[in-house]
């Protein structure tokens, strides 16, 4: 059985680096993903158990203001990213047929997805025909096209919006269901092996009746992941479910080493430090004096600036993009329309 896994989405927070930090900290545990605003993913490429994930994706590079692509992900260490999360599906007009060619992308990058559905308030109250009408229809426009091979690396994240940070949930046995029917969408399309995931308004006390349902194979949590106390608890009760001894990280080597800031970076190093056998040569190198080095060090940087300076500058050539089937349809570098007029004909001449 597939280990269950918490994806902690953070939104638009928190407000700064070191709350960032923290969060990172408390929540680098085993089968964890942490979603954090792109400003914050520097923060974790050093986390030693949880993996890093984005909470959007653009197709590729290009003249695309405001946006992140899917190679500037990975290149930042980025393993996960969730897709079509109904939030932007309202705030920020995102069609399924967007979200497909993101997914599409994101798979050719490498990266694993998590895709968003889920009814609204509105598709609840016409009663659960329409709600398991519109699961269905979302599951099928982000799935279709996507490779049965990239079954492994793809999630969908069953979010009923009504349950968005409403504190209401659904009754666990029915998200059970769902879930199943979830999968058997899937395999309709040749995708066998895909995840599902539940979220709206999980906590630390609702969290157990979800995970111990067999279909769900994991919770996407968004305001208490933001609380240290609640999403501690949250991968606890996840890890203890899955059998895992908790992992500890031994800040006290950190503490040791470096007394000022107890980072994720410093624990791992401290760690690593701790298992090497101390080497003569590594002992020979310490006991270099500092200052000789101090001193090397801006000389050399006066004397390649001047190299650098004489050399004539070569005229930049703009490497080609790798190619993908994405890259192509956006290959030209100031669009004169919009992208996203873009990425519907191309999803029109595919058909
Ligand atoms: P919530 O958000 O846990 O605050 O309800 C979940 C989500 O939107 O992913």
């Amino acid at each position: 059985m597939k280990p269950k896994i918490i994806v902690a989405n953070w939104k638009c927070n928190p407000e700064s680096s070191q709350e960032a930090q923290k969060l990172f900290e408390i929540s680098d545990k085993k089968n964890v993903v942490i979603a954090a605003p792109y400003l914050f993913l520097h923060l974790g490429k050093e986390l030693a158990y949880a993996q890093l994930g984005a909470q959007d994706a653009f197709l590729d590079n290009g003249a695309f203001t405001g946006e992140v692509s899917c190679r500037q992900l990975v290149k930042a260490g980025v393993k996960n990213v969730i897709l079509g999360h109904s939030e932007r599906r309202a705030y920020f007009g995102e069609t399924d047929e967007l979200i497909v060619q993101k997914a599409k992308a994101a798979l050719d990058f490498g990266l694993s997805v998590i895709i968003c559905v889920g009814e609204s308030q509105k598709e609840k109250s016409e009663g659960e025909g329409m709600a398991g009408r519109t699961i269905r229809r979302n599951v099928i426009n982000a799935l279709s096209g996507i490779p049965p091979k990239r079954a492994g690396k793809i999630t969908v994240a069953y979010e009923p919006v009504w349950a968005i940070g409403t504190g209401e949930t659904p009754n666990p046995i029915d998200v059970n269901e769902r879930a199943k029917a979830i999968k058997s969408t899937a395999e309709s399309l040749g995708l066998f092996g895909v995840s599902v995931l539940y979220g709206g308004s999980v906590d630390e006390n609702n969290c157990p009746e979800f995970l111990n349902q067999p279909e769900i194979d994991g919770l996407l949590v968004g305001g208490a992941s933001l609380v240290p106390e609640k999403i501690s608890r949250i991968i606890k009760t996840m890890n203890n479910l899955n059998g895992d001894i908790y992992p500890v990280i031994h800040k006290e080597s950190a503490v040791k080493q470096k007394p000022a800031s107890i980072s994720i970076k410093a624990s791992k190093a401290a760690k690593k430090e701790s298992k090497k056998p101390v080497r003569a040569k590594a002992a020979k190198k310490e006991t270099k004096p500092r200052k000789e080095t101090a001193k090397a060090k801006p000389k050399k940087k006066i004397e390649r600036k001047a190299v650098k300076a004489a050399k004539p500058k070569k005229p930049k050539i703009k490497k080609p993009a790798k190619k993908s089937v994405v890259a192509k349809s956006f290959s030209v570098t100031r669009p004169k329309k919009s992208p996203f007029s873009k990425v519907k004909k191309s999803v029109k001449k595919k058909r």
